[in-house]
């Protein structure tokens, strides 16, 4: 059978079974392992939901401490890897520092009897928000910082390392919605990539790597780069309802709309815009958000697009500080949860993953001499 060949894209295709999330299912929406996304977001921290997707369920009160302190323990990083990442030049994309970065930590702590999936699906959680901090400094100003902080979440260390000071309560709080909204997507273009890297019994570094570079392209996580860098085009929201009926006359992708699997909505959105309009108001600056908003208004009104995650994330990263350049890494940090859940899944029942493709070149001709080729 030929997969939906007039659409492509796989659109549409049941490529295997999980029971990790679903995603725009009729009756059960976006949830990770049957628990509702508006409830993670509302009552779970990141870590509590990092533990719900790898190790399969909520975590008890003790559980979920001693999981926060053994994420703690695993912020550092070895020398060695520190070497190599001063050696990336400051002009490198972050992603590509931390495609190196999760690459060269496989060369030094490979998967083994001590280094287990479980453990190195925490290790790179905790520690890349280090890798890309830690290059980060050094290559803008020569500092080799400390990889410690006062911060007991993944969020918190984030922030805090990327200021040099402690995160507010409102920042660490929208900073960890985020991260638990971009954890989990059920068979998105870098899980499934990542799950067939696991399907050939590959290591499990090869498999996070392997969904870093598929996460990277704008039509995924690079979206919500591309996003910021849209609404920074625009002064105010006349400007941008002028830039943008242009681009869409000029039949342009407009970054951070549409999706695959939905289409009315991205339930993600609207918990992402609601922090974004938080963010704005406590920073007495609407700028952005109103941008963003005429966006989406005119985006519906020509198109019948809606925002997906990356679109009022752009605004919230930029709210807290963030480089735009960093906004696509801190989607890897949160994803590393989802993968690693589906790298696991993909393991406990593994059947290589190898589909067919329809050809559609040359009829078999005879060899063609060189001296006779033009
Ligand atoms: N801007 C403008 N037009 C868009 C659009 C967007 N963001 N997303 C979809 N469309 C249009 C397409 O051009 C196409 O129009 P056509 O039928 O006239 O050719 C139609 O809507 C269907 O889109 P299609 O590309 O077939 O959908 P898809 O399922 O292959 O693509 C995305 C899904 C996410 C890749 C697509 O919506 C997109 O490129 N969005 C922008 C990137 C983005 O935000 N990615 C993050 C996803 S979470």
């Amino acid at each position: 059978m030929v997969a939906n060949s007039k659409q492509g894209g796989l659109a549409g295709i049941t490529a295997g079974q999980t029971s990790i999330a679903t995603v725009g299912k009729e009756g059960k929406g976006l949830n990770y392992r049957g628990y509702s996304i508006f409830d993670l977001a509302e009552y779970a921290t990141f870590e509590e939901t990092a533990y719900l997707l790898i190790y399969g369920q909520l975590p008890n009160a003790s559980e979920l401490e001693q999981y926060k302190l053994k994420l703690q323990g695993l912020r550092d990083l070895p020398s060695d890897l520190k070497n190599i990442l001063e050696r990336l030049p400051s002009t490198t994309h972050p992603m590509d520092v931390l495609r190196t970065g999760c690459s060269a930590l496989g060369a030094l702590e490979p998967e083994n009897e001590i280094h287990t999936q479980t453990d190195i699906a925490d290790r790179l959680m905790a520690s890349f928000g280090s890798m890309l901090l830690y290059w980060y400094h050094y290559t803008n100003s020569g500092t080799r910082i400390e990889l410690k902080s006062s911060a007991d979440s993944i969020a918190g260390h984030f922030l805090e390392l990327l200021h040099g000071h402690q995160a507010s309560e409102l920042h660490e709080r929208v900073m960890d919605v985020s991260l638990t909204l971009y954890a989990e997507h059920e068979f998105n273009a870098s899980t499934f990539a990542a799950r067939t890297t696991a399907s050939t019994m590959s290591d499990i570094y090869s498999a996070i790597t392997t969904g870093i570079g598929t996460l990277r392209g704008p039509l995924h996580g690079g979206a919500n780069e591309a996003a910021m860098e849209l609404i920074a085009r625009f002064q105010d929201p006349d400007e941008a309802e002028d830039g943008l009926l242009s681009m869409l006359a000029s039949k342009q992708l407009v970054m951070g709309f549409g999706h695959r699997v939905y289409s009315i909505s991205d339930p993600r959105s609207d918990i992402i815009k609601a922090w974004s309009r938080k963010l704005s108001e406590e920073a007495g600056d609407m700028k952005l958000y109103h941008i963003s908003e005429r966006i989406e208004t005119l985006m519906w009104r020509e198109k019948k697009l809606f925002p997906n995650l990356d679109f009022y994330s752009a605004s919230a990263y930029h709210l807290l500080g963030i480089p735009t350049a960093m906004f696509t890494p801190i989607f890897v940090i949160s994803r590393t949860s989802g993968w690693s859940a589906h790298i696991m899944e993909q393991r406990a029942n593994n059947k290589l993953i190898r589909p067919s493709a329809e050809y559609v070149g040359n009829e078999p001709m005879p060899w063609l001499p060189m001296a006779e080729r033009q």
